[in-house]
């Protein structure tokens, strides 16, 4: 971990977030302890060198396309992944919805996965905004489209038909505990789209632990892809912001889409400075990084996969039950499903000071990130094996309906009451 390291930030707040600020419940909140946020990758706060360089950016009109800072995060984006030009958007949801707003037009169909976050994440955006229809596919459990159903599911020349806009690609997959797509599969899918004229758009929200996992360049991996999204605001510890790279033309369309959709900011250098310092190379950066996240994530999986009481969290993340499978947690996601009442569970393990959330499938979801040590997971680690001996063992709910959402969701994501609410709706 750098220098820089802000382990105090992320774990020590001045108060519980919103959610648990309604109803403190929580004793280690109430005792001002630290808590040990693994929630999300979201969660990050920005480093202090991130901090000093946002005070300190060279500030332009980005709308007028002269922010200085804004352009080097730019053309750094493009160059990395190798594509002509880059996009500084506010979310990765913006970036996958100027992203269909710059490769679709209405009416036309989406090719995708079934639980992928365009799908089931973005509030309907491909429909509301971008006027589309989706063809989901049924992924894989290692995040993959099956290539003879995808081959299938491009559309003829037939009235009846939808046109086949795009296809999309989730890397890594958050449903499948995380999993990278490789290169080869990549192509695989990219020569079927090109095949029929119809471009690949990857929703690489994750798209660096990726590269890291998978020990590939960022420009091998993203080269046969038309577009890509990445999130900076993730596990490359940015307070806000994605990327999406492309071509000229394509980036030119969704600079427009951006546009449109209230997305133009002006001195946004404030906030692209931060992601500067991400994508630098080697340890002065984020990216490198990243292997120490996955590597608590498979000391926290092996951990817990042999404590009586965790189990497979089914679903894409592991179809088959019965014990944890910590090799499935190849990434910076650990999934799994406790033989417990999961709200119970996780409100024994917030007592303990450390924070998981519920996810799809009444599963439970813990992501190692910047600002977690290994000092972090090993008091993760017995704060679990104390959860599960302060709550009643009851079977595991095998609750393998569709997701409505991938977000987290749960009581320590939400008002308690709203989220319990969620829960047992939706999950
Ligand atoms: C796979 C995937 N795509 C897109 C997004 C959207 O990112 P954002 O929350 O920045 O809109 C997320 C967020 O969690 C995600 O997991």
């Amino acid at each position: 971990m750098s220098p820089d390291t802000n382990v105090r930030d992320v774990r020590v707040r001045s108060g519980p977030p919103p959610a648990l600020r309604v109803r403190r419940t929580t004793t280690a909140i109430l005792a001002g302890m630290a808590v040990i946020d693994l929630r999300s990758d979201t969660v990050t706060h920005p480093s202090p060198e991130m901090r000093r360089a946002m005070a300190e950016a060279e500030l332009g009109d980005d709308v007028l396309g002269d922010d200085p800072t804004v352009n080097a995060l730019e053309e750094r984006a493009a160059d990395l992944l190798g594509k002509e030009a880059a996009l500084f958007v506010s979310s990765g949801t913006q970036g996958n919805l100027v992203a269909q707003l710059a490769h679709l037009q209405r009416g036309m169909e989406t090719i995708a996965g079934t639980e992928t976050h365009i799908i089931v994440d973005e509030a309907g955006g491909h429909a509301a905004l971008v006027r589309t229809t989706v063809r989901p596919i049924r992924e894989n459990a290692d995040g993959t489209l099956p290539l003879d159903i995808l081959a299938g599911a491009f559309r003829e020349d037939d009235v009846h038909d939808p046109i086949t806009g795009m296809v999309a690609l989730e890397n890594t997959h958050a449903m499948t505990m995380a999993q990278p797509l490789t290169v080869a599969y990549t192509r695989a899918v990219s020569d079927l789209a090109h095949g029929h004229d119809v471009p690949l758009h990857v929703d690489g929200a994750r798209f660096f632990n990726a590269v890291v996992a998978l020990g590939v360049s960022p420009r091998e991996l993203a080269a046969p892809a038309d577009s890509v999204t990445f999130c900076l605001s993730k596990g490359l510890a940015c307070p806000i912001g994605s990327m999406l790279v492309g071509s000229r033309d394509f980036i030119f369309r969704a600079r427009r889409a951006r546009k449109q959709v209230g997305g133009g900011m002006r001195q946004v250098g404030v906030l692209a400075a931060a992601g500067v310092i991400a994508l630098r190379d080697g340890p002065a950066g984020m990216i490198e990084r990243l292997a120490e996240d996955h590597e608590h994530t498979r000391r926290l999986a092996i951990a817990i996969a042999a404590m009586d009481g965790i189990v497979s969290p089914g679903g894409l993340a592991q179809p088959q039950p019965g014990p944890l499978d910590p090799g499935r947690a190849t990434t910076n996601f650990v999934l799994f499903r406790v033989e417990r009442d999961r709200n119970e569970f996780l409100e024994a393990l917030a007592k303990r000071g450390v924070w998981m959330v519920g996810y799809p499938h009444n599963q439970i979801r813990a992501v190692p990130h910047y600002g977690v040590s290994a000092a972090d997971i090993e008091t993760t680690i017995a704060a679990v094996a104390g959860a599960l001996a302060d709550t009643l063992r009851r079977p595991a709910q095998d609750l393998d309906e569709m997701p409505t959402t991938t977000e987290p969701s749960g009581p320590t994501s939400l008002e308690p009451e709203a989220a319990r609410h969620r829960v047992a709706i939706a999950h």
